[in-house]
């Protein structure tokens, strides 16, 4: 009796110890050198490239309970907000800017399908760098190191603006959805997709919720989580603000994403042993982030809100 009592407190330590350093050795965010850093990282060992290919976002599942290669969904993700923004309305040639671009999984498909001339811009240099590797010389895409808070471009410089899962790392949302709709000409077309919390007018965060939501800002260098109702009305106070905003929820549609994402791991070893020890130790650490996250998105505490703009005139 007092043995089993024994292994259960020492394996309950055991936990709680990694636990503990888990939640300490966290990435979060400083600044924006914090986010690039942690890109560039995620960049350089190939892990993600390796495991989920060239684009860092959700999947789009039609019918949740039919299976999907994780993959496809992903690519699915980008044509169904190009529909729903009504990006396929642009005539071939349309200029767009790629906002927070990762490696360019989103730009070359919007070039290559779409026939887009694309600018993606990241904060890190790293993905820059495997963004231009990526990309056929055929395709009309470029990228570029810029700050999303900052950008070097002209008002009115772009027919669509893009941005998916970018807005989570900026510290200032208003500023964000401020130079996002800057470089957008009237009567262009936004799609912006997003990670966001839970509107506090839905019911106060309990104590459990707090905890969760810390940890997912820490972990993955984040600063904040908007609302969708809070993001859309960044975007609507916004002085270059030439339309009305209106949102969607596609949580239902991307939740297998998150358990995808860890079985793709199991359904692809040799993505992981092929990097040796380190990566194995490194895809484990984030599987209770992704399990986090899954539960979050599950219970209504974060959301995947889509954004796009109906142009007044
Ligand atoms: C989750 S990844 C999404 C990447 C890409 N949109 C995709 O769907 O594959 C977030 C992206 O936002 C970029 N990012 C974060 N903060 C940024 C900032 N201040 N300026 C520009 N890019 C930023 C990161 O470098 C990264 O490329």
């Amino acid at each position: 009796m007092f043995s089993v009592l024994y292994i259960f407190l020492v394996v309950a330590l055991l936990f709680g110890i990694l636990l503990f350093t888990w939640s300490r050795q966290d990435r979060r965010y400083q600044s924006n050198d914090s986010v690039a850093s942690a890109y560039d990282d995620w960049t350089n060992d190939r892990l993600l490239e390796r495991l989920w290919g060239d684009h860092i976002h959700l999947g789009f599942y039609e019918n949740p309970i039919f299976e999907k290669d994780f993959r496809k969904a992903k690519v699915d993700l980008v044509h169904e907000l190009v529909a729903w923004c009504g990006f396929d309305k642009l005539p071939k040639g349309s200029r767009i800017l790629d906002v927070g671009c990762g490696i360019g999984g989103s730009a070359r498909i919007l070039a290559r399908d779409y026939g887009f001339e694309v600018l993606g811009i990241s904060i890190s240099p790293a993905q820059v760098k495997r963004a231009v590797e990526l990309t056929p010389q055929n395709l009309t895409c470029d990228f570029q190191v810029m700050d999303a808070l900052a950008l070097e471009l002209d008002n009115n410089s772009f027919d669509g603006v893009w941005s998916v899962e970018a807005g989570p790392h900026m510290p200032d949302k208003q500023k964000y959805a401020d130079e996002l709709l800057r470089v957008l000409r009237p009567g262009g077309f936004l799609a912006v997709a997003d990670w966001n919390s839970r509107d506090t007018l839905e019911g106060s965060m309990n104590s459990l919720e707090k905890l969760i939501v810390r940890q997912l800002l820490n972990q993955w260098a984040h600063p904040a989580f908007s609302s969708i109702n809070g993001f859309r009305a960044n975007l609507l106070r916004s002085s270059f603000c030439q339309g009305y905003i209106e949102t969607a929820d596609w949580t239902a549609a991307t939740l297998p994403s998150w358990m995808e994402s860890i079985w793709e791991g199991f359904r692809r070893p040799e993505a992981i042993l092929g990097l040796g020890p380190k990566a194995l130790f490194q895809g484990l650490r984030e599987i209770p982030t992704i399990l986090m996250m899954r539960w979050a998105f599950a219970r209504g505490l974060m959301k995947f809100g889509v954004f796009r703009m109906s142009s007044c005139s």
